[in-house]
């Protein structure tokens, strides 16, 4: 089976990025024989438009992908940009993407709906992420749940394809991770890059330590019960198992336990957690060269498993010389 999948390297990454994605990537790897990773840089051009900055990023992305565990030896990690094929498929591809389907989008849909100017890279965007699926003929693309409307369009784009000039592209399944319940950012909205209210994931311990004493909490006091619906106690159960977190959901529900208690000791848990991940990271980080390594060999083996498919592409739609 091979899965493949992408984040877009567009800010530093958080702690909601490692549950609902990174987290669960490194597990895949484990569990099936071919997986590919990428940092999506050219996607990222929809909303950066910064080079040095979107240069950092991608490096960032990667080596944090390292460092919470993407093995390159199993997994071929590689940037969107050195597999450039990428975007003469999105071209071949965009040209069975009826206007209909694009409009529909609702990452689309929701940048009109605020009166955000478009752009012909925006509208394109579910294009270029179908190239950067079906390149490879994948079995299984695992996203979160906002990024199903995408996959299901590749599907459409393939079977258009396929149709108009024989059967080329699979139909690649999304495979639709863990559902982690959307990790609340520290001001209770979802947590994100461009809300400014994460909680880093290779932060240093004082800014961690300051995220976490910011997590918004009401004016409850001590001895009155808690709702443990709202973000501290969400977050601070993503690092317990699960009789701990009964057990202090209980104290909280029955009174008696501050707001002030629950973010040290989730402090506290967090920096355990994370720890060896973060030693990684700052060791992975000092060699230098190391990521830049990676991603080259990552890209010359994307590149040679996407050829065959992108050749059947050319060859199918009449392209060159055949
Ligand atoms: P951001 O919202 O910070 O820009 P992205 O949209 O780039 O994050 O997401 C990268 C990956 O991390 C995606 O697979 C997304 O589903 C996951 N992700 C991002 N934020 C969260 C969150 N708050 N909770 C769970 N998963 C998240
Ligand atoms: N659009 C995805 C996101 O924002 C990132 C992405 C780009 C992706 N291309 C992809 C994910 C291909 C899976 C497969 O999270």
């Amino acid at each position: 089976m091979r899965v493949l999948s992408g984040i877009q390297p567009s800010g530093d990454l958080h702690i909601g990025n490692y549950f609902g994605a990174i987290r669960q990537h490194v597990a895949l790897q484990e569990k099936y024989e071919e997986t590919l990773y990428f940092c999506a840089d050219y996607h990222s051009m929809t909303s950066l438009r910064d080079g040095p900055e979107r240069r950092r990023a991608t490096r960032a992305l990667a080596l944090g992908y390292l460092a919470c565990g993407i093995d390159p030896e199993r997994s071929i990690l590689y940037r969107q940009s050195d597999v450039p094929e990428t975007c003469e498929l999105a071209w071949i591809l965009g040209t069975v993407a009826p206007l209909g389907l694009l409009e529909r989008a609702h990452a689309y849909k929701d940048k009109v709906a605020q009166g955000i100017s478009m752009d012909f890279g925006l509208f394109a965007y579910p294009v270029l992420q179908a190239a950067d699926i079906l390149q490879f003929n994948p079995d299984l693309v695992p996203v979160g749940e906002d990024q199903r409307q995408h996959i299901e369009m590749t599907r459409d784009m393939a079977g258009s394809f396929n149709h108009a000039y024989g059967e080329v592209f699979k139909r690649p399944e999304a495979f639709i991770l863990e559902d982690v319940a959307v990790v609340p950012g520290i001001d209770g909205r979802k947590m994100s890059k461009s809300y400014g209210n994460a909680i880093p994931l290779f932060g240093s311990e004082a800014e961690t330590k300051k995220a976490v004493m910011a997590i918004v909490t009401d004016s409850t006091p001590v001895e009155a019960p808690k709702d443990t619906g709202t973000p501290l106690f969400q977050l601070w159960r993503l690092f317990a198992k699960e009789e701990e977190r009964e057990e202090l959901f209980a104290r909280a529900r029955h009174g008696g336990l501050g707001y002030g208690e629950v973010k040290k000791d989730l402090l506290a848990r967090l920096l355990a957690s994370l720890g060896p991940i973060r030693e990684r990271h700052s060791a992975l980080g000092m060699r230098s060269g190391f990521v830049e390594d990676v991603l080259a060999e990552g890209a010359r083996r994307a590149r040679a498993l996407a050829a065959p498919v992108l050749a059947a592409a050319r060859e199918a739609a009449g392209l060159g010389r055949g």
